[in-house]
């Protein structure tokens, strides 16, 4: 599949760059807009389950539960959901994340929403898959801050845990690479998908709006946004410098370039899928584009910072008209949002066997011993 898939997004760029040739100086033909040419459209395939961890219903049951449990922290204070939560468009609604201690970390929450058709992880592409990355943030000390054998320890005194993670991965069990399996099965289903975008390129005329069908004209030809945010996602998977002024803690974030040590990437971040993109603010890697608008007149100004800023990115000349058109067409990307609701966590209830268990443990224990297991329940 993957030849195919990258055929196709060649096809999508080739379409984006004669498209926008042919379409630039025609500026009037946008007012005109009938979506007839579909060749830029590309629906979300379906199957990105990776062959070493299929998907089940109940690793994708078992890997909710885990996404939303505060247990996974070294104070069970913060869940993946934290910063990820779906209300907020399954990031945190902040310029740059707070992390462990209510520290703010150097670079905004990015949604997990559609995270299973991107090709790499994290702003600067440093974690290759999904399993890889959530091993991450459990034990970075500025994000959960907690250690692994301690959260291994924890879940096994949650019977339900231990029966889930058994019916899952069997005699394996609890361990940090079945856990990051269950989380990344679970991250596959928050999937945004059917968006009036999706009907309008499938027939329905009249899903969007004539303001969203301009903005989708505009989005594919004059403003070029397709050379990079193209493909059922929206995105190129590739790294580009666009121009952004750094905001918050860090003077300086060289991004793509900590990972590939190339000069070219210095300053370069990941292209953001952006579909349900309306639900994601703020925007960019440093949280500093409140709003869409603030976005696309970033963009029409050709980018507030030029060292190292990729050619790709110019002054747009957009009418106030244009830009207002083109936020219409991003909110056209917004879809029903799978798994969103928040699911009940299971209890700490021991079983019989445990009860007793621990009843002989506290037997022979020092007094101490018994205050701590006493403060737990
Ligand atoms: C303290 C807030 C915080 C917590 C808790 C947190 N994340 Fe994140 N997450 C972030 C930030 C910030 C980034 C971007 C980091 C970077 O690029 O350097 C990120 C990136 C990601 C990405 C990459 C998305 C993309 O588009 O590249 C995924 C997936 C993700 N997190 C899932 C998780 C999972 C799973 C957990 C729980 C195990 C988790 N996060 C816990 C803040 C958090
Ligand atoms: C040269 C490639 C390129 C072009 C052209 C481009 N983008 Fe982007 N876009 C990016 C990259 C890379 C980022 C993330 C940059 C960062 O955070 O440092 C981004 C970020 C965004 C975001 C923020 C998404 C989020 O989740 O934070 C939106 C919205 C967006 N682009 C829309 C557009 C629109 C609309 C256009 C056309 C006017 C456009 N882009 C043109 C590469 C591009």
């Amino acid at each position: 599949m993957k030849p195919v898939y990258y055929f196709a997004l060649c096809a999508v760029f080739l379409f984006a760059c004669s498209g926008e040739k042919e379409q630039q100086p025609a500026e009037s033909k946008t007012d005109t807009a009938t979506a007839e040419d579909t060749s830029f459209y590309a629906p979300l395939p379906a199957g990105i389950y990776p062959q070493d961890n299929p998907w089940s219903q109940e690793k994708e049951d078992l890997g909710k539960l885990l996404f939303f449990d505060p247990r996974l922290s070294g104070d069970n204070s913060i869940s993946c959901a934290s910063c990820h939560h779906p209300d907020k468009g399954w990031g945190d609604g902040l310029p740059r994340a707070i992390g462990f201690g209510g520290k703010e970390l150097g670079r905004h929450s990015p949604t997990v929403i559609n995270s299973g058709y991107f090709e790499v992880q994290m702003w600067d592409g440093r974690a290759p898959s999904l399993e890889a990355q959530a091993k991450g943030p459990i034990q970075a000390a500025v994000e959960m801050n907690q250690k692994v054998d301690e959260l291994i320890g924890e879940l096994n005194a949650i019977p339900e845990y231990q029966e889930m993670f058994s019916k899952v991965f069997g005699e394996s069990g609890i361990t940090l690479d079945n856990i990051a399996a269950a989380i990344a099965t679970f991250e596959r289903s928050v999937v945004s998908k059917n968006s009036t975008y999706d009907q309008y390129m499938q027939g329905d005329k009249n899903a969007m709006s004539p303001a969203a069908v301009n903005g989708m004209q505009l989005f594919f030809g004059k403003a070029k946004c397709s050379i990079c945010h193209n493909g059922p996602a929206l995105t190129d998977s590739g790294f580009h410098n666009i121009g952004l002024k750094q905001h918050g803690p860090l003077t300086e974030d060289l991004g793509r370039f900590n990972i590939s040590k190339d000069d070219f990437d210095k300053g370069a971040f990941k292209t953001p899928g952006l579909r349900s993109v309306s639900q994601t603010a703020p925007y960019m890697h440093d949280g500093s584009e409140a709003t869409l608008k603030d976005v696309v007149n970033f963009y029409n100004r050709g980018g507030d910072v030029a060292e190292n800023r990729t050619s790709l990115i110019t002054p747009l000349e957009l009418s106030e008209q244009e830009v207002l058109k083109l936020v219409e067409f991003l909110k056209a990307l917004d879809g029903e949002t799978l798994n969103a609701t928040i699911p009940k966590l299971p209890a700490m209830v021991e079983t019989e066997k445990a009860k007793a268990k621990t009843k002989a443990k506290t037997k022979t224990k020092t007094k101490a011993k018994t205050k701590t297991s006493k403060k737990k329940t």
